[in-house]
């Protein structure tokens, strides 16, 4: 183990957020563990996973931190943004809710992050397309007029998990 680490160039911390019930916790499942639970239970307070990953001949270990969307759950903020080099701003694509609220999530990540952060934003559940209520484009516009990454995903399916952490970790490397 020690060798292992002895090898790490890089530690990146990364931030998942979002309203509840979007898919967080599911989406770092997959791409930790590659599992997903159908009941997956509401995050209460802080967690977080790491997965090690060669980037451009780099070792990296990324730190990513899940907390809980409902507000109720959820630790102190500011420790929770603190040092995270990268954020995924989830939603998800059935719910225009949680797509609406993406402009408070954002606001409260830059008002507590740092600003060079890269923040990535996500539709998740992008399997349950004819549930769809949030166009492509209409995220597409969101992410360009703020400037962030832009994908959709299936933490369910595994569409674009890995790739859309890979992005995000390119992006900050
Ligand atoms: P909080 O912890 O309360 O903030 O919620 P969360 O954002 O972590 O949501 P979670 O990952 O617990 O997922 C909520 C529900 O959505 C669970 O029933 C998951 O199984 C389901 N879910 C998550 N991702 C997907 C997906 O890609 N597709 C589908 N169909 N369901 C998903
Ligand atoms: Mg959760």
């Amino acid at each position: 183990y020690g060798d292992l680490n002895a090898k790490i160039d890089y530690v990146f911390k990364v931030v998942l957020i979002g309203d509840s019930a979007v898919g967080k916790s599911q989406l770092l499942a997959r791409f930790t563990k590659n599992e997903f639970s159908v009941d997956s239970k509401a995050t209460i307070g802080v967690e977080f996973q790491t997965k090690s990953m060669l980037i451009d001949q780099k070792m990296v270990k990324a730190q990513i931190w899940d907390t809980a969307g409902q507000e109720r759950y959820r630790a102190v903020t500011s420790a929770y943004y603190r040092g995270a080099v990268g954020a995924m701003l989830v939603y998800d694509m059935t719910k225009r809710q949680s797509f609406d609220h993406m402009t408070r999530w954002l606001e409260e990540l830059r008002g507590h992050a740092d600003k060079n952060i890269v923040i990535m934003l996500i539709g998740n559940k992008c399997d349950l397309a004819s549930l769809r209520a949030v166009p492509v484009e209409d995220a597409q516009e969101f992410a360009e007029r703020e400037n962030l990454c832009f994908m959709e995903t299936s933490a369910l399916e595994a569409t674009n998990v890995e790739s859309a952490f890979l992005t995000a970790l390119t992006e900050i490397y």
